[in-house]
């Protein structure tokens, strides 16, 4: 069994044209973190969903969506807040060796197989990503004005979402890096890799993209209209 982190608590800076929540932009009709959760309600190994949401949305999301599966609560400041928040939650009441798959609700298209995949792979190795081949040259500078870096593409990767961790592995990594003042990191397995922690690759997908501006909004739209995939 394992329990899903969805995290929509973000506001959607980049996403100029809309002033709500990224997670609450309607798309035919739902708000966009509807799709993924649609997905991962499907997953039957999923016994829990913790959605993590903004301040201004919880008091009519739960009057508006019931769900037995779904335990809706506040989100922080950033992303990583967000998670950690969730992490608390669920602490008091779930073992260390709990699966806990995270997702941003911004990559609507997750597939079923993704999740399954990382509840798999989370089960024999405790800790993964998602990510696909690097399409472009990954180019890496120390400083943001010179390369210090190329890495050869066929080694490279991009990441996606989810990614899946023993609760034991992610908390205690959410808890080092408050420790250590490390308090905005955009992602949980920057925070797990400082704990030496091994991780282990998950193929994701092309579609699994996240949407961050209206450019992505627009090609969202347009998969759905080509797949005609209606909640
Ligand atoms: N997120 C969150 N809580 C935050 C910030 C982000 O739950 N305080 C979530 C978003 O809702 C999103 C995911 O983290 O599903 C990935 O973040 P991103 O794409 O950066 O979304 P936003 O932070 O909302 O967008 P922006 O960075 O453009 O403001
Ligand atoms: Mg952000």
């Amino acid at each position: 069994m394992a329990i899903g982190i969805l995290l929509a608590a973000g506001s959607g800076s980049r996403m100029e044209s809309h002033n709500i929540p990224k997670g609450f932009i309607e798309v035919d009709g739902q708000p966009l973190f509807m799709y993924s959760l649609h997905t991962f309600l499907s997953v039957e190994e999923i016994q829990k969903i913790i959605l993590v949401v903004p301040n201004e949305k919880i008091e009519l999301l739960k009057k508006t969506y019931k769900n037995d599966k779904v335990i809706i609560i506040e989100g922080g400041k950033t992303r990583q807040e967000s998670v950690f928040l969730a992490l608390t939650y669920l602490k008091p009441w779930v073992d260390d060796d709990e699966i806990i798959v995270i997702h941003d609700s911004a990559r609507p298209l997750v597939s079923k197989k993704i999740i399954y995949d990382n509840i798999d792979t989370c089960k024999k190795h405790h800790a993964c990503l998602t990510a696909i081949k690097a399409i472009d040259t990954i180019v890496h500078t120390n400083d943001c004005v010179c390369v210090d870096d190329i890495p050869i593409r066929s080694v490279t990767y991009q990441e996606q979402t989810p990614s899946s961790f023993r609760f034991d592995i992610i908390y205690n990594a959410h808890q080092n890096a408050i420790k250590y003042n490390i308090l905005d990191a955009s992602d949980d397995c920057q925070l797990v890799l400082n704990n030496q922690q091994k991780l282990y690759l998950v193929s994701g997908d092309r579609d699994n993209f996240k949407i961050t501006n209206e450019i992505d909004l627009a090609l969202f739209i347009t998969i759905l209209k080509n797949r005609s995939l209606k909640l």
